[in-house]
């Protein structure tokens, strides 16, 4: 659950940390949700996530068999062209997992159009869900680009007032390329979880503008803090500013969580006398 509107933010110290974190993240909620409904539903993204999900390769105690895979977008080209969403992450860690290939939700490009693909997907999505007596995605992994968009979702776009379909088909992507489909923002907002993972220094302007921190919100509610600490992270809680302009930041779970992981250059907006002495501490002197 949201704590009073409040989302966690969590930054890793080094590369490997914040990837150990985010594996440990991601393996802790598959357990739950394998031992609490049998099975997982987990929605990766492309852009630079995948690289930063290789962690996962070694996470003990996942029930991989158990584990189903989406795509919160995808572009329309063949499952092994290097655009591809399900190629990079198939290539970066999900061909070293034991995850039954049947359990892996790609697009059927042979559909024909953005919309054909994505009706398609979205009836193959339902049909997933059904038969595992979901309500919703478990999971949903996001990035953000550097225009606030989320998945396929780009600023301004028609997109964004999309209320019935879960799945849509887009055709003019300012992002190449152009062709794609996308998981829609009720989609989005029904998942249990939704956890982005923005690295890099580009992304540190966008948090600065749309999170707000307040010393109370530092010392705030750290339940589920082992993630963080375990791996030499920091967790700090913020709240999300209102009317941005920046479709990543209007993803907030109905009614479960929402997390963001950082790097030390997306978060190097912070202001120092907003970290902790151990935040600060594990940041080491050079964060700020
Ligand atoms: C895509 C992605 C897209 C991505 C963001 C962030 O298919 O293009 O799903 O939404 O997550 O553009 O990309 P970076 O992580 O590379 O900044």
């Amino acid at each position: 659950m949201e704590i009073d509107g409040a989302v966690r933010l969590v930054v890793g110290a080094t590369p490997d940390a914040l990837k150990a974190c985010i594996a440990t993240h991601i393996a802790t909620a598959a357990r739950s949700a394998i031992a609490h409904r049998g099975r997982y539903i987990l929605a990766l993204s492309g852009g630079s996530m995948p690289h930063t999900l290789t962690g996962l390769i070694t996470v003990p105690g996942v029930d991989w068999a158990r584990v189903f895979i989406l795509f919160t977008d995808e572009r329309c080209v063949p499952l092994d062209h290097e655009d591809s969403n399900y190629n990079a992450c198939n290539s970066a860690f999900l061909n070293k997992l034991p995850i039954p290939v049947g359990n892996i939700l790609t697009i059927d490009n042979s559909q024909g159009t953005a919309e054909a693909i994505a009706q398609d997907y979205e009836k193959r999505l339902m049909a997933l869900l059904a038969v595992h007596g979901a309500l919703s995605i478990d999971t949903v992994l996001l990035g953000i680009g550097p225009d606030g968009h989320t998945a396929s979702l780009f600023p301004g776009h028609a997109l964004l007032c999309e209320t019935k379909k879960m799945v849509a088909g887009i055709t003019d992507s300012p992002k190449p390329p152009p062709e794609r489909i996308t998981l829609t923002y009720p989609a989005l907002r029904a998942a249990q979880e939704v956890v982005f993972i923005a690295v890099g220094v580009a992304k540190a302007s966008l948090f600065k503008e749309a999170l707000c921190f307040s010393t109370s919100s530092m010392d705030g509610p750290r339940e589920k803090a082992e993630y963080a600490e375990a791996a030499d992270c920091s967790l700090m809680t913020a709240t999300i500013r209102e009317n941005l302009p920046f479709p990543a930041f209007q993803v907030r779970p109905a009614s479960g969580e929402l997390w963001y992981y950082t790097d030390r250059e997306g978060a190097s907006f912070l202001p120092a006398h907003g970290l902790s002495q151990n935040q600060t501490e594990k940041m080491g002197t050079g964060f700020l």
